[in-house]
């Protein structure tokens, strides 16, 4: 699978099997996160990788639009830190997406779970210190999102993008 079919294929897959991820896969999902590029180079994100059942369904209730960690048997929560760069939330979004398409590659259904909210600072702390206690993640560390992997136990319906058109303007910004 080249790139690009990855990403054509890529959904959120939010039913899974029971089928353990076994660490070689795991473990190059993850490098996928690590490998991700940063801003100005520097070393903004982390990347807590989870397995155990229970930190797994406690997780499920960071946000109200979790509940399949319920059902993955990984989940990977990426998190960055502004004091390091101010470009933390670019770079964890990149690490994301780069998860998110090598699951695509092993064979993984990946769901993308929100948790740092931009809008709402009050409710993006509540969310993100459900998830500090939980895995004990550092006061300098911003909770981005979590991922969610397991094998697919669903086949979404083909998607319906936005027209290309009305997405991408050639020379400058045409509206129509
Ligand atoms: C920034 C962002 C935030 C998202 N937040 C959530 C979320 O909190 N819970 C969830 O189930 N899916 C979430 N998603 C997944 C999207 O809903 C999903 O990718 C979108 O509906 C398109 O479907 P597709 O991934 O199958 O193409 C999020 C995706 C992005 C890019």
């Amino acid at each position: 699978m080249d790139v690009f079919q990855a990403i054509q294929a890529r959904r959120e897959i939010t039913k899974y099997k029971d089928d353990p991820i076994s660490d070689d896969i795991l473990s190059k999902v993850v490098d996928a996160g690590v490998f991700a590029p940063t801003g100005n180079n520097l070393p903004s994100k982390n990347l807590i990788v989870v397995k155990d059942r229970n930190t797994l369904d406690q997780l499920a209730e960071t946000t109200p639009y979790m509940k399949w960690l319920m059902e993955a048997q990984a989940a990977i929560v990426v998190t960055g830190k502004p004091q390091v760069s101010k470009y933390w939330l670019q770079d964890a979004s990149f690490a994301c997406a780069y998860i998110w398409l090598e699951a695509v590659e092993v064979g993984l259904g990946s769901a993308f779970g929100a948790i740092y909210n931009a809008e709402d600072e009050e409710e993006s702390v509540e969310r993100e210190n459900h998830a500090r206690n939980l895995l004990g993640i550092p006061e300098e560390c911003r909770v981005v999102a979590a991922l969610g992997l397991g094998y697919p136990n669903e086949t979404p319906k083909p998607k319906k993008h936005v027209p290309r058109e009305e997405v991408v303007h050639y020379e400058a910004f045409k509206i129509y």
